[in-house]
């Protein structure tokens, strides 16, 4: 029995961030970066991982149909065999080796490509008769099921699964539309980690979620997107503290992911730059999803010459992205590190 391999890449968002679960508008950016399942069929029900990323434990053995939570890395895959039980499609026990050169915790859609790889993996191994659209649902029930329980949107999923690595991808949460965006040839971005790890599951993100959904029942609407063609601050004058600032953030990033698309299209890099800063500004004031680190990284990103910067992913730690003219992120990125302990240089993009 030959065995199956799944490979799904990590994501950057160019802009749009926390907007996903709000019907809004994300602009991920593949990386080459990824999480890599190798996967071999048993003939009992068990289900035996290693992995040679920098995680604890490092082996996993339960069976499938008895899947509990460990709340570690494997509760994802768990969750993974877990929501195929429940859809119907029959998997049986595996061996299964998984090796990442994707940073995990570091804001670049980790959690996801782990769920996504390993959906691949599978789907070969068992011959399963998944469409995209189904690895995407699978591997984001995984992080919202009962293993996982982090309520996080689309985003990660569906950047690891339908993203490409030369070009953005404007998707619109509320119907799953796409359109794919070129990267200007003078554009390139350096993604550098904080060192600070962020876990979703436990906290905050889920906090910021349900202040997204209360804003919304205050206003009596089904999504924050429908206030993109309302008056915002009569909108904002009706809500208490911090729903205020909750919306605004949500709002004005979704208008600055239009923005961000007409500046790519244009290759006006230093509009682009704006509204990237303009972005941090706004997750670190209004959303409060910052940290002194990411704050630092990427003021010391500007003062280095870095055209625009800002936190990627979800916050509370990770990576920030740093936007240079082609040739000058790797340089960019050197100068910085020399001045914030404790970051590294995870990538270049494109
Ligand atoms: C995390 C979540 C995504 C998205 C981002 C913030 O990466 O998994 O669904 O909400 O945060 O944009």
């Amino acid at each position: 029995m030959p065995d199956a391999v799944g490979f799904a890449p990590g994501r950057i968002n160019l802009i749009g961030e926390h907007t996903d679960y709000n019907d809004g508008l994300v602009l991920p950016v593949a990386l080459k970066l990824g999480v890599t399942v190798t996967a071999r069929e048993r003939d009992d029900n068990t289900v035996r991982i290693v992995t040679d990323a920098d995680v604890a434990p490092r082996e996993v053995s339960y069976t499938i149909g008895r899947e509990a939570r460990d709340r570690s890395w494997a509760d994802r895959v768990r969750g993974v065999t877990d929501e195929l039980g429940v859809r119907g499609e029959y998997v049986a026990g595996f061996d299964a080796r998984i090796t990442s050169t994707l940073p995990l915790g570091a804001g670049l859609g980790s959690s996801a490509a782990l769920a996504v790889a390993v959906v691949r993996a599978l789907r070969d191994l068992f011959d399963l008769l998944l469409s995209e659209g189904e690895i995407v649902s699978i591997a984001h029930g995984a992080e919202t099921g009962r293993f996982v329980g982090a309520r996080s949107g689309l985003l990660d999923q569906l950047a690891s699964v339908h993203g490409r690595r030369d070009a953005a991808l404007l998707i619109d949460l509320r119907d799953l539309s796409t359109q794919l965006v070129e990267l200007p040839t003078t554009f390139e971005l350096a993604v550098i980690d904080s060192g600070v790890r962020h876990e979703h599951a436990t906290g905050d993100y889920n906090t910021r979620r349900a202040e997204c959904e209360e804003a919304a029942r205050h206003l009596g609407i089904v999504s924050l997107r429908e206030l993109e063609d309302r008056d915002l601050d009569a909108a904002l004058d009706r809500l208490p503290s911090p729903l205020d600032r909750r919306v605004r953030h949500v709002v004005t990033e979704n208008a600055r992911v239009r923005q961000a698309v007409i500046a790519l299209g244009e290759g006006d890099l230093a509009r682009l730059g704006k509204l990237l800063d303009g972005s941090h500004r706004s997750l670190r004031d209004d959303y409060e999803v910052s940290t002194p680190e990411l704050d630092r990284l990427a003021d010391v990103g500007r003062d280095e010459g870095a055209l625009g910067a800002r936190l990627v992913g979800g916050g509370f730690g990770g990576s920030v992205l740093a936007l240079a003219r082609r040739g000058e992120a790797k340089d960019l990125a050197e100068r910085v590190l020399r001045r914030y302990d404790g970051g590294r240089l995870i990538a270049v993009v494109p």
